[in-house]
């Protein structure tokens, strides 16, 4: 069965049209307990100064933003999400800094190399260390 937040579910643009307003949306619908749990789980992560991280499903990039402030200038982030709309977003709030990047990918997608395979998705918050990362 797939998961109603995986992207190519039927329910798929409900992210193109909610991404401004994703964010206060969740804090609503769970009384703050969201942004709660993302900070959580960005505890639970442990970045560590000058540690790369890749923010799958980053949405609006509110995670890859506390995540930078951890990794530091030296670290990097990069957020990938399948949903323009919000990628745009992300860019827009944090985009400026140089080592926080945000990319328009499919993320059950994955290339290694010439090999590719897919993934498995809830479309859900996960946050990886990546040995290496390739454009593709
Ligand atoms: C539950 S939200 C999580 C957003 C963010 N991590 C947060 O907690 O605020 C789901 C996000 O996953 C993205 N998504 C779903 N399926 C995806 C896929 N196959 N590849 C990349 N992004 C995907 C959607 O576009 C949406 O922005």
């Amino acid at each position: 069965m797939r998961s109603a937040l995986c992207q190519d579910h039927p329910r798929k643009d409900i992210f193109e049209k909610i991404a401004p307003h994703y964010d206060l949306l969740l804090g609503i619908l769970t009384f703050g307990n969201y942004a709660k749990f993302l900070r959580k789980a960005v505890k639970v992560l442990g970045p560590k100064r000058d540690e790369k991280i890749l923010d799958l499903c980053s949405g609006t990039g509110r995670v890859a933003s506390w995540i930078l402030q951890v990794v530091g200038e030296e670290g990097e982030v990069t957020g990938m999400d399948i949903t323009q709309s919000m990628i745009d977003v992300a860019k827009e709030r944090y985009g400026k800094s140089g080592n926080l990047i945000f990319l328009k990918k499919d993320v059950t997608v994955c290339r290694v190399g010439r090999m590719a395979c897919r993934l498995k998705s809830g479309g859900g918050n996960s946050a990886v260390r990546p040995r290496s990362l390739r454009e593709g």
